[in-house]
């Protein structure tokens, strides 16, 4: 019952946007100053700043006068002036001031939408509600970006014009590793061939190979925590320096539908002296060996052919990213269908 009120269309554009209710990385953090900065997130115009103690706030990237852009007006500390005529918004969202007009009734409307704003190892998370679900849900991040003392880490963001839903899959599928990464510095060895297993669990889902641990890309795991998290661990030879393998957090956030951004914190288990060495390795020789390996995921997903997906020939080892559409399609569903179901 209430099928039909969700349209393939609608399905479609939900799934190409991204998940509602869900936090998403969406800028890092140094690229976010008192200066007012639009953006596109999940196919939503936003404006971004800081107010004088520091505290970022989004709003909708629209003014309710006559839709100038707020990210073009002015910061006056916790609201923005629209450059056109100076209606003032603040981060909630409401209207505080039409310095044009007397008694004007759009001061103190809600007039735009405003976004939860958290700021977490160096990115900025914005919530994104829907309708029924404008109170931001919790946010549960993997130990590696909530215990500083234990994991030090760095954040690299990339901008790819590829649909998130391509560059989610690729992390779904670690035999990659292997292949696509087979010259690189750290995935060059194990087996190309493996048999692969899925394991459900309390927060996702774990896709491994079987019999193979810490020699390549050889698992991933999907956290749903009120944000969508990818995990997975690389090894690193005794090159790279003390604190043996090294975890990506990744997570990526769609801008429309043709481009995504990834976010991924490079972590290592390792603190003190060890840390700083690593730190400083990173910055001289490991940092360029990653980008030359993420280079490669780019190249290859933004010269997929176009609409890859739909004249695939699938194998045991795409389960991974089958069971993440899966997930996507009933979550974009339900959703839908929810507030489609509200409104009727
Ligand atoms: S359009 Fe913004 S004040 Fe007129
Ligand atoms: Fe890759």
């Amino acid at each position: 019952m209430g099928e039909e009120l969700v349209t393939a269309d609608q399905l479609e554009e939900r799934m190409d946007l991204g998940l509602l209710n869900y936090w998403y990385p969406v800028l890092p953090s140094w690229s976010v100053s008192e200066t007012p900065i639009g953006i596109t997130r999940l196919g939503q115009k936003i404006a971004l700043w800081r107010d004088k103690d520091g505290v970022i706030h989004a709003i909708e990237d629209r003014c309710p006068h006559r839709g100038a852009r707020l990210s073009l007006g002015w910061n006056v500390g916790d609201r923005l002036a629209c450059w056109y005529h100076g209606v003032q918004v603040d981060g909630k969202g409401n209207v505080v001031e039409v310095p044009a007009e007397k008694n004007c009734p759009m001061v103190g409307e809600a007039c735009v939408t405003g976004y939860s704003v958290k700021e977490v190892r160096g990115a900025v998370f914005l919530y994104f509600g829907d309708e029924l679900n404008q109170e931001p849900v919790d946010i549960g991040l993997p130990e590696e970006l909530t215990d500083d003392e234990e994991y030090g880490s760095f954040l690299c963001m990339a901008k790819w014009k590829v649909n998130h839903r391509y560059a989610v899959e690729n992390v779904m599928d670690p035999m990659h590793g292997a292949y696509l990464h087979g010259e690189s510095h750290s995935m060059a060895a194990g087996d190309k061939s493996a048999e692969m297993h899925i394991t459900k669990t309390e927060l996702g889902l774990i896709f491994e190979k079987v019999g193979q641990k810490g020699v390549n890309f050889d698992w991933t795991e999907l956290r749903e925590t009120g944000v969508q998290a990818l995990r997975l661990a690389i090894p690193y030879g005794p090159e790279a320096g003390p604190g043996g393998a090294f975890t990506i957090v990744g997570m990526c956030t769609p801008v429309d539908r043709e481009h995504c951004l990834v976010f991924f914190w490079r972590v290592r288990q390792i603190s003190g002296w060890k840390r700083d060495l690593w730190r400083f390795m990173y910055r001289n020789s490991l940092e360029k060996k990653h980008w030359d390996v993420l280079e490669q995921d780019r190249l290859l997903l933004e010269n997929l052919v176009e609409d890859a997906r739909d004249q695939e020939f699938l194998y045991t080892h795409d389960m991974g990213l089958v069971r993440w559409r899966r997930l996507l399609q009933k979550k974009a569903k339900a959703q839908l269908q929810a507030v489609a179901e509200a409104k009727a």
